[in-house]
């Protein structure tokens, strides 16, 4: 059940929780992730980053989309993540992807809002929600690099004021999280997060969640979060999997079988995260 992600994150919302979203690559991450979700009954967002549009190719990728529709009967969202590009995510809508963010976190206030502004009134009509992101996380998310003393951590006021004049659906917000494998102890600003979650009613977002103690991540649920960004852990969980299969099989040649160790790994990973999210059993 391919559903958009506003009526995915309400749910979320409405029953603290957050759905846990993805990062894919390929077609076996993103089966592993469908294939945990099915099996635990969580709603999910298979989260694409433009260079993995560009990697799996937009066909292909709205191929898959259209498969787990037909395959899977949890409500499932495929969503853009960082998207900087207007024209793409156009096509991509007109193409059918459910969900978008535009990342236009780079520029300021004002300029954020007008291109924010464009994507959601283009969106409305598709009925595709639009995600976006008022300050800036730091570390490496694909293409997107933000060294730490560029982070801009979220206004309460400001984000009050960039939802009313956006009309987005959800707000991802920076306090403190980063993208990538963290250097030291994470240090989240929950108080902020708290200030914001009264400033503004619609579902929040963390991106950077890698990492991070489920705790800690529990925490910012309590406080408004309704969507999990996860990319690194995943990866890592693949490709120690990987390596591993391969050490133990140095002949080995056929993907069908080379790639059993990380799907296992990665799929704990997955588990783990929709335990964490609360999100098992909702969908
Ligand atoms: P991590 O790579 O830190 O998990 O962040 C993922 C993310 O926020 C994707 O947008």
């Amino acid at each position: 059940m391919i559903t958009s992600r506003s009526s995915i994150l309400l749910d979320a919302q409405s029953n603290s929780y957050a759905v846990p979203a993805f990062n894919v690559h390929n077609l076996e991450t993103m089966k592993t992730v469908l294939e945990t979700a099915q099996e635990l009954r969580s709603p999910v967002m298979i989260a694409a980053t433009p260079s993995t549009i560009s990697y799996i190719g937009q066909d292909f990728f709205i191929g898959m989309m259209e498969a787990a529709k037909k395959t899977y009967d949890i409500p499932i969202c495929f969503h853009l993540d960082h998207h900087e590009k207007v024209e793409d995510i156009k096509t991509l809508i007109k193409s059918g992807v459910p969900s978008v963010m535009i990342d236009a976190s780079h520029h300021d206030f004002e300029e954020n809002i007008r291109i924010v502004r464009e994507v959601v009134e283009y969106a409305i009509p598709f009925g595709v929600a639009v995600e976006a992101e008022l300050g800036r996380l730091s570390g490496v998310e694909d293409d997107l690099e933000v060294d730490e003393k560029d982070q801009i951590y979220t206004n309460p006021t400001q984000a009050k004021e960039f939802v009313s004049r956006t009309g987005i659906d959800s707000l991802a917000v920076a306090i403190g999280t980063a993208h990538g494998l963290y250097k030291g102890e994470p240090k989240l600003d929950i108080e902020r997060l708290a200030a914001i979650q009264k400033e503004v009613d619609i579902p929040l977002v963390l991106h950077g969640a890698s990492g991070l103690s489920d705790e800690l991540v529990q925490k910012t649920i309590e406080r408004g979060i309704c969507k999990v960004n996860i990319a690194t852990e995943l990866k890592m969980a693949f490709v120690k999997g990987l390596r591993g299969y391969l050490q133990d099989h140095p002949s080995a040649n056929d993907p069908r079988y080379y790639f059993k160790d990380a799907v296992k790994e990665m799929k704990r990973v997955v588990a783990d995260k929709m335990k964490m999210c609360g999100s098992v059993n909702r969908g």
